[in-house]
């Protein structure tokens, strides 16, 4: 694809899906395909991604020893992590005409906090809303795996508390929860398969994200 082609107008695409879905893989491919037909590509990783933002993960993570968080406090402080984001990061690089691909964003918080562990999912949306100022990724890409699997991909030094801390009942809810948000919303959501060989769902990817960009210009 010629730069001149994909040139121009800003997108925002999230990545979504299970732990060990090979999500971090993918981007870095995608992005460096887009930088090299020219784009400007912002990558940013939830939690995280801003002083703050990082100071949230480490809480959040468990980082230097698990603390235990309510579900309601985990949801306010993703939350407040992925404000400082779309303030600092998101919406500068958008404004600029800049690809920003996320690695996760407010989705998650629908699947692990409301799908995951029972919190009210509209309440969440509301708290979204607040947090994001209504900014809402153009294209989220569901790398879909069942939970066991992308567990079994993770190593063990690689596990956050999220991982170690929920059982496997929890994880099928979160993928369950994921493929629900995703049939709701058809129009900005794709479904790909995340146990597909990893240059071929980079192919994939590659082509929806082209179409995406071409439609949008
Ligand atoms: P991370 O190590 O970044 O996981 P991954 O590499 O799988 O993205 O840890 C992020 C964890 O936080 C992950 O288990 C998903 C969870 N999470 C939530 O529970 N709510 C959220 O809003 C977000 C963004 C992540």
């Amino acid at each position: 694809v010629a730069a001149s082609n994909e040139a121009g107008s800003s997108m925002f695409i999230s990545f979504e899906g299970p732990d060990g879905s090979g999500k971090s893989t993918q981007i870095a491919l995608l992005a460096e395909q887009l930088r090299s037909a020219g784009r400007e590509v912002v990558t940013v990783r939830e939690p995280g991604g801003t002083p703050a933002g990082e100071k949230i993960r480490a809480i959040l993570l468990g980082e230097g020893g698990a603390v235990p968080v309510d579900p309601r406090a985990d949801a306010l402080l993703f939350n407040a992590s992925r404000a400082q984001l779309v303030a600092d990061v998101i919406e500068p690089a958008l404004a600029r005409g800049a690809v920003v691909i996320a690695d996760r964003f407010a989705d998650s918080t629908l699947a692990y906090q409301g799908y995951g562990s029972g919190l009210p999912v509209e309440e969440l949306r509301g708290m979204i809303r607040f947090a994001t100022a209504g900014r809402t990724p153009d294209l989220t890409l569901l790398l879909d795996l069942s939970a066991e699997r992308g567990l079994a991909r993770k190593s063990g030094s690689n596990r956050t508390r999220f991982e170690e801390g929920f059982d496997a009942a929890f994880h099928e809810r979160v993928a369950t929860g994921f493929r629900s948000l995703a049939a709701a919303e058809p129009a900005r959501w794709r479904v790909l398969d995340a146990s597909a060989e990893q240059g071929a769902l980079a192919a994939e990817i590659a082509q929806i994200v082209h179409v995406a960009l071409s439609a949008k210009r």
